[in-house]
């Protein structure tokens, strides 16, 4: 007769047996099967496919393992990694980027967790006609409103003026220094679409750059919920915490939006004056077309769209800026010599001072190579699309690698080198370099490209004329580590701004 030990030493083994079983099942049925029509890839693990991938290690980390994965197991320069299950084509190809981002099949985007919120309406998370009618009204009324014109110069030096004002304040100590260049830089997008600059002491104000602030960091909390949204109903977890905080926060930008909404249709007389203005005209003559896409629901999620991407943008571009002046001393002592050449004592640097200042464009285009502030957008096919020899099914994720491609030594030799000088033709102009492309390109290139090439180049050029950056004591800095949130942003830090006696 068998005794009780035996029994159980029995259902012991039947367990791990069972275990063993369904862990096999999961490995097999559960792992994400690479399809045979897109490029190559490296193998998948069950559940999270080569999401390990996109999360190991810092920043820079990850987009330096992604880039050595896709050159390990891809081929013609692109391969297929697994997000979960979803399939994403990463491209590294500069001339293949091209090639498909001129191409409308594959200007579609993924649905996501954004979409909660969002609802496929605004400009970033948008497709289809909808997407196309609203880029193309933004386009126009943003130039109309000035991108490349005075008045939005004007304006830029302004917000300048009072961002030297609010360091002037501060100098001496140490501070980080994003926390005062996002609200210059919001306010400048404030201006555009409601047509007012607010104080940078206005309560409402400072609630709003607060809001988008947190609004970054938490999204960046939540990547594994892209994948697996489900994972937001499980209850007391941080990340079901971050989800409501996020919904809240959300909630809380869309009431402030929708008050300048309410108050400028109170006042819709005479010409367009700003962004939102011109909407509710539109919308006012095609309030009898039944398909109009001009709603009060887009109204606030474009502007929404244009505070996030327009922001975080390029203040994080020129908080990477003073690292790497701190880190390469030289080009930091030569671009100050030409803005004190150009720009006069006191004063602020203007539009037309721009082409005398070519090494400084060639500083800030550096920069924006090396920091990659958006490493590699994400679209999708928005129908059955050909990729080299590949066959993308509808709705297939393709990511244009802009980080490979600028880190390519065929575009940029010795490619992890600080030098502005390869912007730079033999006269000391700047000249245009095939590979760079920090806006993207194609037909869903940034919608703020002008704009942020202005407002870098007025910010920066102020900073340096005004100020002497130092590394606040205790501190440490490098333009080799980052956090790859939203966007990838250089690990914050403290500096000193020291006035200059000019
Ligand atoms: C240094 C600053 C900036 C950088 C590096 C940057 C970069 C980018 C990139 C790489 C994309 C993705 C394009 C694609 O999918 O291929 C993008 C999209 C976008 N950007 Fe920017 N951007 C900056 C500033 C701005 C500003 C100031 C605005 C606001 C006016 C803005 C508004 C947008 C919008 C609305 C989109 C979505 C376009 C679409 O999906 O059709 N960006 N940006």
């Amino acid at each position: 007769m068998a005794d009780a030990s035996e029994g159980c030493s029995c259902s012991v083994g039947v367990i791990l047996a069972s275990v063993a079983a369904l862990l096999i099942t999961l490995w097999i049925f559960i792992r994400p099967k690479r399809s045979k029509t897109l490029p190559p890839g490296p193998p998948t693990k069950p559940l999270i496919g080569n999401m390990d991938i996109f999360l190991k290690g810092d920043g820079f980390q990850r987009l330096e393992s992604i880039k050595k994965v896709t050159e390990e197991y891809g081929k013609d320069g692109m391969c297929t990694l697994y997000v979960g299950h979803r399939p994403n084509v990463m491209v590294s190809d500069y001339e293949l980027i091209k090639k498909l981002t001129n191409d409308e099949k594959f200007t579609g985007r993924p649905r996501g967790m954004q979409d909660i919120h969002f609802r496929r309406k605004g400009l970033l998370f948008t497709e289809g006609e909808l997407w196309k009618e609203q880029r193309r009204f933004a386009l126009t009324t943003l130039r109309d409103f000035g991108m490349g014109k005075t008045w939005l110069q004007d304006l830029i030096i302004e917000e300048a003026q009072e961002l030297i004002n609010d360091l002037e304040a501060v100098r001496e100590r140490p501070v980080n220094p994003n926390n005062y260049l996002t609200p210059s830089v919001a306010n400048v997008i404030c201006a555009i679409s409601y047509g007012e600059r607010f104080s940078h002491k206005d309560e409402n104000f400072r609630r709003l750059t607060t809001l988008i602030g947190q609004n970054v960091t938490l999204a960046a909390k939540m990547q594994a919920m892209q994948v697996y949204p489900w994972l937001r109903w499980i209850p007391f977890t941080r990340l079901r915490q971050n989800y409501l905080a996020l919904q809240k926060n959300l909630k809380d930008v869309g009431v402030f939006l929708r008050r300048l909404i309410t108050e400028h249709k109170n006042n819709l007389e005479g010409e367009p004056r700003d962004y939102i203005h011109a909407f509710l005209l539109e919308a006012d003559r095609q309030k009898t077309k039944p398909t109009t896409t001009f709603t009060d629901e887009q109204l606030e999620k474009a502007v929404f769209n244009l505070f996030g991407a327009g922001t975080e943008t390029t203040s994080t571009t020129l908080t990477w800026a003073i690292i790497f002046l701190l880190e390469n001393p030289e080009v930091y002592k030569k671009v100050q010599a030409e803005v004190d050449k150009v720009v006069p004592d006191g004063g602020f640097p203007n539009l037309e001072e721009k082409e005398s200042m070519p090494y400084l464009q060639a500083v800030i285009q550096e920069v924006q190579r090396l920091a990659n502030l958006v490493p590699f957008p994400i679209r999708t096919t928005t129908e059955e699309a050909q990729l080299g020899n590949y066959h993308l099914p509808a709705g297939t994720m393709v990511s244009p690698n802009l980080y490979a491609v600028h880190k390519d030594p065929k575009y940029f030799p010795n490619p992890e080198k600080f030098d502005p000088q390869r912007f730079l033709d033999e006269k000391g102009q700047i000249k245009k370099v095939d590979g760079f492309f920090p806006f993207s390109i194609g037909k869903r290139f940034c919608l703020g490209e002008s704009l942020a090439k202005m407002e870098l180049y007025i910010f920066f050029a102020s900073l340096l004329k005004h100020f002497n950056f130092e590394l606040a004591p205790g501190e440490t800095i490098s333009s080799r580590k980052s956090i790859f949130g939203i966007v990838n942003a250089p690990v914050p830090y403290k500096i000193i701004f020291k006035r200059r006696n000019n």
